[in-house]
């Protein structure tokens, strides 16, 4: 089998790119490890920036976003009883779209069905070759066969797990990395949202967030140490302490219910450079991690795409300086938002670790924010996204 452009991994980011490489009548095939059905019942952030908005129109999917997404045009942050807002609009003339990412992949799938290209689910033992070389391939098992895809091109889109990013020889990969001593425990569940916009509260027990997916079906966050597990969180003690850690007045009112998902995830912020080497580039998880606080996970996989197609579509036309400077483009983009993942992750969290001297600061931080509209526009520059 012969394809222009090989993409490894069917999560938004590859799929993303399908999309925009097909528009733009360049041929791909996009190569899976699991079932559909696996990559639809993951659960993830679901907040977009414009630019990921206008980006998943460009790809054929922003009919049901359009139709059952919700633009927000702020947040609140809470601080023990204190609770203020980050008014986007206002301070930036820019929204956000709560929109959940499950909605986005079935979307994309249907579209990549609709535009006839073709989809491998339940590729084993994915292994690139010849990414230093002009023929580059990839090689699979699947129903007991090996079978081998010839390209010009491969994406790695295959998420912080895949093989993709192992394949760049490690005399030249730099990775660099920090992990959080905390996860996060998250609940869906089919109540109303705590208010029409996003709570991110910092309390004495440590961080909550109030988040939504639709007017009936709420997600919630709590900090938890990283040896909780789902069992040591019944319904009723995630309630309580989710409470516990709102300002009285939201707690009040906030409508509890049995959840229908309930998952930890742990934090952890990491960027492998380069992000290509030879035919190989890497976009989204495969390339970088951040923590959830910033909701830039999804809409980082958006940018580095847009990048991406874009030197393809040069390459497709016989120019590959697209390509060249892909890696660097992307890198100045994702470095900005790692800092601001970091920075909301310092200032919301309490860290087992953190000295009176520390904790001082963070107050400092939340109090500056609060009061200083200049540190507010710069939070929510950064939240409804940096240019791409
Ligand atoms: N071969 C083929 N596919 C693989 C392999 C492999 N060896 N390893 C992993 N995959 C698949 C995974 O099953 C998954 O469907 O690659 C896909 C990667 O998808 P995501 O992990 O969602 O990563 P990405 O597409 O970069 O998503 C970026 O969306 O889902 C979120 O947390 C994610 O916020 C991030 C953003
Ligand atoms: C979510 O809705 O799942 C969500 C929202 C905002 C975040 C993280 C997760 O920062």
């Amino acid at each position: 089998m012969r394809t222009e452009v090989a993409i490894i991994g069917g999560g938004p980011a590859g799929l993303i790119l399908g999309q925009l490489l097909t528009r733009a009548g360049i041929d791909n095939v996009v190569i899976e490890k699991h079932t559909r059905e696996h990559v639809l019942g993951r659960i993830r952030a679901g907040i977009l920036e414009w630019e990921t908005v206008e980006l998943l129109k460009r790809a054929g999917v922003g009919e049901r976003m359009a139709r059952h997404g919700i633009p927000h045009d702020g947040i609140r942050i809470a601080h023990g009883d204190q609770i203020f807002r980050i008014d986007f609009a206002e301070l930036v003339h820019k929204r956000v779209m709560v929109w959940g990412q499950t909605e986005i992949t079935r979307d994309l799938y249907e579209a990549r069905d609709r535009e006839g290209m073709p989809t491998v689910h339940e590729a084993a033992d994915v292994t690139l070759h010849g990414i230093d070389g002009n023929a580059p391939f990839v090689t699979w098992r699947k129903d007991g066969r090996e079978h081998r895809l010839d390209c010009d091109w491969i994406a790695g889109c295959d998420g912080f797990h895949g093989v993709s990013r192992r394949t760049i020889p490690e005399s030249i990969r730099r990775e660099f990395q920090r992990a959080y001593p905390f996860g996060w425990l998250g609940i869906l569940s089919p109540t109303p949202p705590a208010a029409e916009e996003l709570i991110y509260a910092a309390s004495d027990r440590g961080f909550a967030l109030c988040s939504m997916r639709r007017p009936d079906l709420s997600r919630h966050y709590i900090q938890v140490p990283l040896a909780d597990s789902v069992d040591d969180w019944p319904d009723e003690l995630f309630w309580e302490e989710l409470k516990r850690r709102l300002p009285a007045e939201v707690a009040r009112d906030l409508v509890t219910g049995p959840s229908i998902e309930k998952s930890i995830a742990p934090l952890r912020s990491f960027v492998s450079e380069p992000m290509r080497h030879g035919r190989l580039c890497l976009a989204g998880d495969a390339a970088h991690i951040v923590p959830p606080t910033g909701a830039k996970g999804l809409n980082l996989a958006a940018s580095d795409v847009h990048y991406l197609a874009e030197a393809l579509i040069a390459a497709h036309h016989g120019r590959t300086d697209e390509i060249d400077r892909y890696s660097e483009r992307a890198l100045a983009r994702v470095w900005k938002a790692e800092r601001f993942s970091w920075w909301m992750t310092m200032l919301l969290h309490s860290f087992p670790d953190e000295t009176p001297f520390d904790r001082r600061i963070r107050e400092a931080d939340l109090d500056y924010l609060a009061a200083s509209r200049a540190a507010r526009t710069a939070l929510a520059e950064n939240y409804v996204g940096l240019p791409f």
